[in-house]
């Protein structure tokens, strides 16, 4: 339809009509009998029949045949027939579950990000599904924090490099068919709660929110995001909800964005406990003023503009247009059901050729953290198998309603050897402080007995996915007591023990690590889990994830990030245990394992750095595959900006790349300096300063071969030996 037929329904419609638009509810909230997932709580708002013909919009249905009934009653009620968007939080999958973007993040490679949002854009548009909330673009210093594991971890520039490929996987070039539209969430900074509480006060000064938590989300607009999402907390003492400066002043204005800006569950609501409106209709004429178009899962804006002209009316149409544009642009004016096929859906939902993506993509994801040779197994020796996750198919990760289950770990190891040669042991469920079960049972000798033919155990421990995601923020990190005694019983037995690891955020492992001659951070992989990490621990996929988060020796030492700044009085040598130097009595200042950290079960050596400027400057270094298996190194490249107005990170994630190396191969790996690596945000506007860089290219953050740059803004760069 063209702009003519969006202006004159607006013109038709009433002022309550266009707050109505404006509304987005869960289907049970307007007497529908479909029950769908109710992602927050139920605040009991319900509507009528006759105001619920004329709302805008649905939350989380998630099937053909509900929607298809649903949209088909909504175009005979509605006065207007004007067709409802159906939204869901689809975040890493929608019926085949793919890893969490926590572990995505880990492969380096937004092109899988990319290949699985296509995949879920495919499966959750044939089961009428109009726009999903993602990507999470929120990025997480704090694995207190349950939704660190919605997010890609703590460095800018990988967060922005994954939510751009989120949304291209989605949207594809502009909403063809079985192709969703994407809302960038939560903006903003919501992953910056005090103390990794849920919905706690976020408080970050003006460079630092511009200069590492707001780059994601402008990026995925960048990449054509056609929503926004407002987020819970307060940013700089005003809630997202009500904040003109971030959603009119930086979102509309300054990066010009023109799409839907939705609040969240409540949101608008919320106003009134965080102490920013009197009341609901306080709360909606701060919302509506601030930018908020559509209100989700509460009716403020239907119980405030209704009836007579309202002042707000002019912000009424621009948001109601908004709206319908975007209907437009979808196409549901001519085709309101448009992919919506319960046909389709059988056939495509967990397809032979998903599952076969999930599991590839899977095998990406996991990070090898500690191998003392044990790794890779070989498929024809005894092997025990325990643990709370050994056998269990809650492996998928929060966020994955209606698909909860995949294949579990022994599952998988089946696939590929004898079950005779696997000695399963199991030993209660996940542990999960929100399912009640607090703990497994406990491993005496007389369990460790059951692997006397084994020289090597598997232990498959960790926190249960229910313990992950929204309103799951912990303060303990560690693995529960008697996962911690499996392991060390197993040690004292004399076996060799790989610990793989699923949680869905940085567990505290230090205390168990030394029971272990291997750990394999797990995840959550989804769907084919179990058959990802079978491949990893025979050794038919090489490891190759690179953690975007650090693991915090302890959760006393949170927050613990790679980017950090480096303060005026910097601890430089650890043994020397100085006492007026920047660090802690009883724990290290690096994190256990540091961003970008990763094994293989090759070995990479690096050498050759050089700094050389020939009009532009570049950085590179070669890199050898030192073993006689063929590998993928993430080579990392970081800068620093040595003295500057505002004091800069001790290193920052500036560019990266995958290579794959044959037994024996090198490569040498050549990056490109730009300005925009340079530059940095002071007040309200990026700057770029002379003087002295140091460029460092390495396998993670902390293991690095460097030089240094002396620049100025007009000159070339003067390298400095
Ligand atoms: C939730 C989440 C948000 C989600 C929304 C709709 O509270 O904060 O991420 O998209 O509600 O389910």
């Amino acid at each position: 339809m063209d702009k003519q037929f969006l202006l004159y329904l607006l013109s038709s419609m009433s002022t309550e009509e266009k707050a109505a638009q404006l509304t987005q509810l869960n289907p049970v909230c307007f007497g529908h009998e479909f029950i769908t997932p109710l992602t927050g709580p139920d605040f009991g708002f319900r509507v009528s029949k006759k105001s619920g013909a004329s709302i805008g919009s649905v939350l989380n249905c998630d099937n053909a045949t509900a929607m298809i009934a649903i949209q088909k009653r909504h175009m005979e009620e509605d006065p207007h027939a004007i067709p409802l968007l159906f939204m869901a939080d689809i975040i890493h999958g929608f019926k085949t579950i793919f890893p969490i973007p926590l572990a995505l993040g880990c492969s380096f490679s937004p092109e899988l990000m990319e290949e699985s949002c296509r995949i879920a854009a495919m499966e959750s548009s044939v089961s009428g599904i109009h726009v999903t909330f993602s990507p999470m673009a929120d990025l997480v210093r704090d694995p207190r924090w349950g939704r660190v594991m919605e997010s890609c971890g703590e460095d800018p520039l990988l967060n922005a490099r994954f939510s751009t490929a989120a949304v291209r996987g989605y949207q594809g070039q502009n909403l063809e068919p079985l192709r969703i539209a994407s809302c960038v969430k939560h903006f903003a900074a919501y992953g910056a709660p005090e103390g990794g509480r849920e919905y706690n006060t976020v408080d970050l000064s003006y460079g630092i929110l511009r200069d590492t938590y707001l780059p994601a989300y402008r990026a995925a607009l960048d990449a054509g995001a056609k929503l926004v999402m407002t987020s819970f907390n307060t940013v700089d003492r005003i809630p997202a909800t009500a904040n003109t400066a971030l959603l009119r002043d930086i979102l509309r204005t300054e990066w010009g964005f023109n799409g839907v800006v939705i609040s969240d569950f409540n949101s608008v609501g919320e106003l009134i406990p965080h102490g920013a409106a009197e009341d609901g209709t306080d709360a909606a004429r701060k919302s509506l003023t601030a930018g908020v178009d559509i209100e989700m899962m509460s009716t403020h804006y239907m119980d405030t503009f209704c009836g007579t002209p309202d002042e707000a009316d002019s912000l009424l149409d621009e948001a109601v247009l908004r709206v319908l544009t975007l209907k437009n642009e979808l196409g549901l004016f001519e085709n309101p059901l448009r992919d919506a096929s319960p046909e389709q859906e059988s056939h495509c939902h967990l397809s032979v050729e998903n599952r076969a993506a999930a599991r590839r993509i899977a095998g990406e994801c996991a990070v090898l953290l500690k191998n003392n040779g044990v790794l890779p197994l070989a498929p024809i020796q005894a092997i025990g198998l325990t643990g709370p996750f050994a056998a269990s198919s809650r492996v998928v990760g929060g966020w994955s309603a209606g698909s909860e289950h995949g294949i579990s770990l022994y599952e998988g190891l089946t696939g590929s050897m004898s079950a005779d040669l696997i000695h399963l042991a199991e030993c209660g469920e996940p542990v999960s402080i929100l399912n009640g079960n607090p703990d497994i049972s406990f491993p005496d000798e007389t369990f460790i007995a059951r692997f006397k033919d084994c020289d090597t155990v598997i232990a498959a421990v960790g926190e249960d996915q229910a313990d992950t995601g929204e309103g799951a923020s912990k303060t303990n990190l560690r693995l529960s007591p008697n996962q911690e005694l499996l392991l060390l019983k197993l040690h004292e037995a004399g076996k060799k023990v790989v610990a793989v690891v699923f949680s869905g955020r940085p567990l505290e492992l230090a205390p168990a690590l030394p029971y272990c001659d291997a750990v394999l951070q797990a995840w959550f992989l989804g769907t084919e889990s179990g058959g990802a990490l079978s491949d990893l621990l025979l050794g038919k996929i090489n490891p190759s994830g690179r953690l975007t988060v650090s693991f915090p020796y302890t959760a006393g030492q949170i927050p613990v990030y790679y980017n950090h700044f480096q303060t005026g009085r910097p601890e430089k040598d650890p043994t020397k245990k100085e006492r007026y130097v920047s660090r802690y009595l009883d724990c290290p200042n690096d994190p256990l394992f540091c961003f970008g950290y990763g094994l293989s079960y090759s070995e990479f050596e690096y050498s050759n750095f050089c700094l050389c400027e020939s009009g532009t400057l570049t950085a590179s270094v070669t890199v050898r595959n030192l073993s006689d298996r063929e590998g993928t190194e993430t080579v990392q490249l970081y800068i620093r900006d040595v003295a500057a107005r505002c004091v800069r990170p001790v290193r920052e994630l500036k560019d990266f790349r995958r290579v794959r190396l044959t037994g024996g191969e090198s490569a040498t790996i050549v990056f490109s300096i730009g300005p925009e690596m340079l530059s940095y945000y002071k007040t309200d506007s990026a700057v770029l300063e002379d003087g002295e860089y140091e460029i460092m290219i390495g396998r993670n953050a902390l293991d690095t071969l460097s030089g240094k740059i002396y620049i100025t803004h007009n000159t070339s760069v003067k390298e400095q030996v």
